[in-house]
C-alpha cells in the first residue's frame, strides 16, 4: 500500500457526524469523569485539541463558564460553531505553532486525536508548552492492538468477517501513519516530557447500540479505501452492514486509554 498521511476519516464526509455523536455516547462521559477527577471548574482556561463534534467543548465551555475560556481547534472545523463561550480554530497540532502564548492553559485535552497525526512526537510539545506551571494534559488516545478485535467472541462467519474487515480497517490507518498501540505508550511519553502525578486508565464497551452506529459509519466512510485495496469486496461489505444494522453482533471498541499528567510549577 502506499504511504499516504492524510488523515482517513475525512469530517467533510457525511458519516463524520454520526462518527461524531457515536463517539460522543460512547465515551463522553468516561471523558468527563477525568474532567471531574481533575477538578475542572469554573473560570478555567481549556484547549480542546481535535475536537471533531462538538459535544466534548461545548461541556467544558459550560464548565468553565463566563469567567473562563475554551479553545476548540481542529484540522477541519466544519462541526463545530463558535460564540462568546467557545473559540473554534482551524489548526494542525502536528504541524502548526502553538495558536495561543505559551504557558496559557490549565488543561489541554485531546482524544482520539495524536493516534492518527504523522508528527506526534512534535504535536505533544506543542500542547505541553500551551500549559501553566501546575497545568494538566489529558490525553486520550484508542489502543487497538491491545483489543484488536470488532467482535470479542468469534463466534460464527458474521464475526469472523466483521473481525476480519476490522484488520483491514486497521491497514489503512497503519499505511496512514496512525500507531497502533499508541495508547500503552502514553504514560511513559508523559513521564519522559518532564510531566508529573502521572496516572492512566482505560474503558472500552463490549457492546452498546452506539458501536453499531460507529461501526456502519466507519465502514461506509472507508469502504472505498477497502475495496481499492483489496481489503474487501462489495458482497462482503454489504453482508457486513446488514449483520451490523440488523443488530446481530455483539460489537466492542478498541480499548481508550486515558492518561495525564502535571507540568511542574516553577
Ligand atoms: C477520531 S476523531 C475524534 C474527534 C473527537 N476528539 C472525539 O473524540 O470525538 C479525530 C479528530 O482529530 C482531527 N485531527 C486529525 N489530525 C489532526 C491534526 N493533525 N491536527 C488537528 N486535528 C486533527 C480530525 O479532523 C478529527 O476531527
Amino acid at each position: 500500500m502506499a504511504p499516504d498521511e492524510r488523515y482517513l476519516l475525512d469530517n467533510r464526509q457525511t458519516e463524520a457526524g454520526a462518527r461524531f455523536d457515536a463517539l460522543s455516547e460512547l465515551f463522553d462521559p468516561s471523558t468527563f469523569r477525568h474532567f471531574d477527577v481533575l477538578g475542572v471548574a469554573p473560570g478555567w482556561r481549556v484547549w480542546e485539541v481535535g475536537a471533531g463534534g462538538p459535544s466534548v467543548p461545548r461541556w467544558l465551555a459550560d464548565r468553565v463558564g463566563p469567567t473562563g475560556r475554551v479553545l476548540a481547534t481542529d484540522l477541519d472545523t466544519s462541526w463545530l460553531s463558535g460564540d462568546t463561550a467557545l473559540e473554534v480554530r482551524r489548526h494542525d497540532i502536528g504541524a502548526d505553532p502553538l495558536p495561543v502564548p505559551a504557558g496559557s492553559f490549565d488543561l489541554v485535552h485531546a482524544r482520539l486525536v495524536l493516534v492518527h497525526v504523522a508528527d506526534r512526537e512534535q504535536a505533544l510539545r506543542t500542547m505541553i508548552h500551551a500549559l501553566r506551571p501546575g497545568g494538566v494534559l489529558l490525553l486520550e488516545d484508542a489502543d487497538p492492538a491491545l483489543q484488536p478485535l470488532l467482535c470479542p467472541e468469534e463466534s460464527g462467519p458474521e464475526q469472523e468477517l466483521a473481525n476480519r474487515l476490522r484488520r483491514g480497517f486497521r491497514e489503512l490507518l497503519a499505511s496512514r501513519g496512525a500507531d497502533l498501540s499508541y495508547g500503552r505508550k502514553l504514560p511513559r511519553l508523559l513521564r519522559e516530557a518532564g510531566l508529573t502525578d502521572v496516572t492512566a486508565d482505560a474503558y472500552f464497551p463490549i457492546t452498546s447500540p452506539a458501536c453499531a452506529v460507529l461501526e456502519a459509519a466507519t465502514v461506509r466512510q472507508v469502504s472505498a479505501s477497502l475495496l481499492a485495496n483489496g481489503l474487501a469486496t462489495e458482497e462482503e461489505l454489504a453482508r457486513h452492514l446488514d449483520a451490523v444494522e440488523a443488530g446481530r453482533l455483539d460489537l466492542a471498541t478498541s480499548p481508550m486509554i486515558s492518561c495525564w499528567g502535571r507540568r511542574p510549577a516553577e
